[in-house]
């Protein structure tokens, strides 16, 4: 069983005596986790896939672990777990739109869970935006190397009833990448903003050589950039005064 530093912080995000859904489990790797390290008692495991679901099932019993097969359920997102039948869901490697799908299906059943462990592959911004309006706060964030890829994990939990007006619209750089991430890992942060930070200059470049120069567009793009180049900033120096030379690893 390899264990990426993706599966780890979803594993790590859960508390001691919380008990989890792994919705879209595929593998089952993160439950095996739980109930190995005694994190989690109570684990179901729930795939779309009959086929994903048959790779847990045969993965856990390799591993010589014996959970009820009542808890490997069949279903489309949360169709297949009772309301409140979990303290935290778990919904990781999937896109930031499926997440957000798997959550608005029915959002007064989501709201039974405590706590979301969510992992979106793309479209991360849109997701915040998502919880925002729907009275999440994210209680953390954590971004975990996997192969080339920096991957984020955010938990959220609901903290009013009240459906919010979010201060900006879903595309705007700070869904994407929230003040909430100075308490990031700086050098896997360093490297999503260095990429980023180099892929809107491209762009400034490119239009910057159009017949019409779309000064709008160049002013906005250059303003996005000065905003993760002042977050990467503020990330540094968040990290030099908590953890001086150190740095925490998410
Ligand atoms: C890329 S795998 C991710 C596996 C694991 N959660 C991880 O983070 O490594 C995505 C899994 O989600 C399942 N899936 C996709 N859409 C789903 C949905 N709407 N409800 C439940 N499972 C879904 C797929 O069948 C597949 O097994």
């Amino acid at each position: 069983m390899r264990i990426s530093k993706r599966l780890e912080a979803l594993y790590e995000a859960v508390n001691p005596g919380e008990s989890v859904a792994d919705i879209g489990t595929d593998h089952g790797y993160v439950p095996i986790l739980l109930l190995q390290n005694g994190i989690s008692e109570k684990v179901i495991l729930s795939d779309i896939s009959t086929g994903s679901l048959a790779k847990a099932e045969e993965n856990f019993r390799q591993m010589g672990i014996e959970i009820p097969e009542t808890c490997f359920r069949i279903g489309d997102g949360l169709s297949s777990i009772e309301p409140g039948e979990v303290d935290a869901l778990i919904i990781g490697g999937l896109g930031g739109r499926t997440i957000r799908q798997i959550l608005a299906d029915d959002p007064e059943k989501t709201a039974t869970y405590r706590k979301l462990i969510l992992q979106p592959r793309n479209n991360s911004g849109e997701l915040r935006y998502y919880l925002y309006q729907q009275g999440y706060d994210i209680r953390r964030e954590i971004l975990a190397p996997e192969g080339k890829f920096v991957c984020e994990v955010i938990v959220a939990v609901k903290t009013t009833e009240e459906k919010r007006t979010p201060p900006y619209d879903a595309q705007d750089i700070r869904w994407k990448y929230p003040e909430s991430m100075i308490s990031c890992n700086p050098e896997l942060l360093g490297q999503r903003i260095g990429w980023l930070s180099g892929r809107l200059l491209e762009q400034v470049e490119s239009l910057r050589k159009s017949k019409d120069v779309p000064q709008e567009r160049i002013r906005k793009l250059l303003e996005q950039r000065d905003y993760i180049l002042e977050l990467e900033k503020r990330n540094k120096k968040y990290h030099e005064e908590h953890y001086g030379e150190k740095t925490q690893c998410n």
